[in-house]
């Protein structure tokens, strides 16, 4: 869908994640031909730069993270559409500037590339110098809180200024093109729904498993830990795609409130159903205590947990999930597991079949439905399980290699002011009210997170949440 002209400012345009992330994504959109040639990208920051300075640090940035072999012309052309401007988001330099460069007749957004305890002052700037109107959008990244009490006070924050209609909360998860694909084959297709709850399947697992450690990061994660950093927002997403009902209408309040019906049934995990691990130093590579700089750190790099939702659809299904740095494999995947077929008619047929859907998110996007057949060859009535393959390279040929972004997915949504794709502020809300007593637990009763070796997949008490209950996790393959 052709987008139209737009100014979008990206507060923190000299950040990491502006060049790492949104302008080589929006390259990427230019070089797709989705980025209008009267659009503008405004770089705002505290650094004196000029208009050809930023250029020229995008220029770097893009040659260092844009993952495309560009020709020097489309870079140029690309590079002239962008502008900066030096503002104070604390102060007053720069605002009355900005003002006087943005087209109101125009589409605007306003990225919010920068610290949270930012995002007041941004809002209230916006809004005095008359910048932002009624239909300008804002886009804001996570950490959107760390407990619900500043996610709330972060929402409070904004609605001062903005409409709901207004904000845009990124999870990037989200503009993932498998996650996108899970509503799509489940709501596409009559053969998976009618089967979609727990009179036919058994439990379902989440893994999202990293194989990088905390880099540089972590003065932020150790403050966050996996639960802060991935399970409120990621895996919680993904729980919802996978667990709510069908939506009248594929549009962004009924998907939203579908989802948050899915939180608000999300049972609290008895402690005996987490499991919180920490990444051990190796002969080669540190461990997490010292990648994260504190020798005394009880944050978690890695967690299971198992949970259920408390509705007539998924009583009684547990819900597995899995997250955590350093491990084997980079591999997220969602499993849905099937019921046992309950009496098989094949003499001498032992095996307990049943049917796993696995979806997997990354790498190698794609699903595969394990499905029983009769082993080929006069072997009499021999049964095996074979993948029934869907992945969609294989399907549908060279068109499937979609590299597009999850970033550069959502920026568009943004100017194109669809919202589905973003989460409401009540749902972060009632995200954080299901973690932050998880965590209190942990805090209440000293918890302390178990080591587990790099590049393997946790600590063994994870694998033992699921053995215990004759189930094995499926995910995080080589
Ligand atoms: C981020 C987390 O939100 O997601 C990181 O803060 C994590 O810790 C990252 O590494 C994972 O994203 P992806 O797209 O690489 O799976």
């Amino acid at each position: 869908i052709p987008v139209e002209d737009f100014d979008l400012v990206i507060f923190g345009g000299t950040g990491d994640l502006a060049r790492r992330k949104i302008l080589p994504g929006l390259f990427r959109r230019f070089l797709a031909g989705q980025m209008p040639k009267g659009a503008r990208i405004i770089g705002a920051a505290r650094s004196e730069l000029d208009d050809a300075g930023y250029r020229k640090m995008v220029d770097e940035a893009i040659g260092e993270f844009g993952g495309v072999d560009a020709k020097r012309a489309d870079l140029d052309a690309f590079l002239a559409q962008l502008h900066y401007i030096t503002v104070d988001a604390r102060g007053t330099d720069g605002w009355s500037e900005l003002h006087d460069l943005i087209r109101f007749d125009l589409v605007n957004a306003f990225y919010f590339s920068v610290a949270p305890s930012l995002f007041g002052d941004l809002a209230e700037r916006l809004h005095d110098y008359k910048i932002a109107d009624d239909d300008s959008r804002i886009v804001v990244e996570k950490p959107f809180g760390r407990d619900l009490e500043t996610a709330q006070a972060l929402n409070n924050t904004l609605a001062q200024h903005f409409d709901e209609t207004q904000i845009y909360r990124i999870d990037h998860y989200l503009g993932k093109e498998t996650v996108q694909n899970l509503m799509a084959v489940r709501f596409g297709n009559l053969l998976f729904e009618p089967l979609w709850n727990n009179h036919y399947i058994d439990h379902i697992q989440i893994t999202v498993a990293e194989t990088v450690g905390v880099e540089g990061r972590g003065a932020y994660y150790d403050q966050a830990g996996a639960m802060r950093d991935m399970v409120q927002n990621h895996l919680m997403q993904l729980l919802c795609l996978i667990a709510m009902e069908a939506p009248s209408v594929f549009d962004a309040d009924a998907v939203r409130d579908e989802k948050l019906k899915v939180i608000r049934a999300l049972q609290e995990p008895a402690p005996h159903h987490i499991v919180r691990g920490q990444y051990d130093a190796s002969k080669t590579a540190p461990g997490y205590r010292e990648e994260a700089g504190n020798p005394q750190s009880h944050t978690e790099s890695f967690i299971a947990l198992r949970c259920e939702i408390a509705n007539w659809r998924w009583a009684g299904v547990p819900f597995y999930l899995r997250t955590g740095k350093k491990l084997k494999a980079r591999s997220s995947e969602i499993t849905v597991v099937y019921k046992d077929i309950g009496h098989s008619i094949f003499p001498g047929d032992e095996k307990r079949h049943r049917n796993i859907l696995r979806i997997q998110l990354q790498p190698n996007e794609g699903m595969e439905l394990q499905v029983t057949i009769k082993e080929p060859g006069p072997g009499g009535m021999r049964l095996i399980d074979v993948p029934l393959d869907m992945t969609f390279a294989e399907a549908l040929g060279p068109d499937a290699e979609d590299s597009t972004d999850a970033y550069e997915r959502l920026i568009m949504d943004v100017i194109r002011g669809n919202q589905t794709l973003f989460m409401r502020g009540d749902e972060v809300e009632a995200a954080w009210r299901w973690t932050d007593p998880i965590i209190e637990g942990w805090q209440r009763r000293g918890d302390v997170p178990k080591l587990y070796d790099q590049g393997t997949t946790g600590p063994e008490d994870a694998l033992m949440l699921l053995h215990r209950e004759g189930r094995r996790w499926q995910g995080i393959k080589e």
